[in-house]
């Protein structure tokens, strides 16, 4: 296989920063990265990371997954308008309670994690059918598997993305096209801080007391606590999707946190839905000493695991 040409969104920062920087400093140059982010002001930390790749192997440009015309701008900049590799990676988050969020910011939060999605392969795909060829490779989360408590909205917007993936991938595999959904776990970036900020904000009083309790005193410390005992750096991540770039046979799904893993295999255990449902009731509301026991136990894993 050639030098393949791979665009990533969302390079300005966390996980998609270090997919482009991870490819294009590749020891056996197997990749050309056209690293892109909606606000080139931001292109600080990536060419710091990217260093004497720098307009080698990685050249960084402008693209809004928002904006139908930045996409067809920068892919039309390219020779032949050859993207080998999608990485869609661009995404915010959102959690609170439901009552608390404006329908006008949901509508936001889909425009860029699915709809954004779908802009760029409705630009990629007629491209890589004709030439029989591509990958597009799309982050995820477990999310997009399993929902959590307060993640409603975020949680959909992953869902149907991998909705998307999982009917297209049938169709684009007719054309030698390969699909694959990256779910992280917790990942240690930006969005963390910023879906954090945004909560200490929050403007609570749209909904009862009683679930802003749970909220503020419940759900709260336990995410920080699940950030800071199973947390992946964005270079692992960056490190396994390289893994499924270059695998021969890419899957369609690869989580990439193996200690994640029991909490969305309750999801296939059961098809009734009820003992993923239990099980988080029951973690969240009744067994929070075994939630915490359980996590003290995980960082322990973890650090024996070197993190894996
Ligand atoms: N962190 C986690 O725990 C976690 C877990 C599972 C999955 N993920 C997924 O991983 C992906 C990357 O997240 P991250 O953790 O690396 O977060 P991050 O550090 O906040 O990075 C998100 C990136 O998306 C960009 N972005 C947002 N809106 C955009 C738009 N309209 N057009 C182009 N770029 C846009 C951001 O650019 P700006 O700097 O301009 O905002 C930023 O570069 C997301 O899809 C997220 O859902 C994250």
């Amino acid at each position: 296989m050639g030098t393949r040409r791979v665009l990533v969104t969302g390079c300005s920062s966390g996980i998609g920063l270090a997919v482009a920087a991870r490819l294009a400093n590749d020891e056996l140059r197997r990749f050309k990265v056209v690293a892109t982010m909606r606000d080139l002001g931001k292109r600080g930390p990536l060419e710091k990371a990217a260093g004497d790749s720098l307009n080698k192997t990685l050249e960084i440009k402008q693209l809004d997954v928002c904006c139908e015309a930045s996409i067809r701008e920068c892919v039309n900049s390219l020779p032949d308008r050859r993207v080998d590799v999608l990485v869609n990676n661009a995404g915010v988050g959102m959690i609170g309670p439901l009552e608390c969020q404006s329908i006008d910011v949901m509508r936001e939060l889909f425009d860029t994690n699915f709809f954004g999605l779908a802009r760029l392969v409705k630009e990629l795909l007629p491209d890589m059918k004709r030439r029989q060829s591509g990958h597009i490779v799309v982050m995820s989360s477990v999310m997009g598997i399993q929902g959590i408590l307060f993640n409603d909205v975020y949680s959909a917007s992953k869902f149907a993305v991998e909705g998307f993936c999982e009917s297209l991938a049938v169709q684009a595999l007719k054309f030698n096209i390969k699909t694959t959904l990256v779910e992280p776990g917790p990942v240690v970036t930006e969005f963390e801080r910023k879906v954090y900020e945004d909560a200490e904000k929050m403007d609570l009083s749209g909904t009862d007391e009683e679930t802003a309790k749970i909220f503020r005193e419940v759900y709260l410390p336990y995410s920080k606590k699940i950030f800071a005992s199973l947390g992946q750096t964005p270079e692992e991540v960056a490190e396994q999707t390289v893994k499924v770039i270059t695998a021969e046979e890419p899957p369609l799904r690869h989580q990439t946190n193996r200690l994640y893993m029991p909490m969305t295999a309750l999801k296939h255990a059961d098809p009734t839905g009820r003992l993923p449902l239990d099980t988080f009731y029951k973690m969240t509301f009744k067994h929070d000493r075994v939630f915490n026991a359980t996590l003290g136990v995980m960082r322990i894993l973890q650090r024996m695991a070197g993190k894996k």
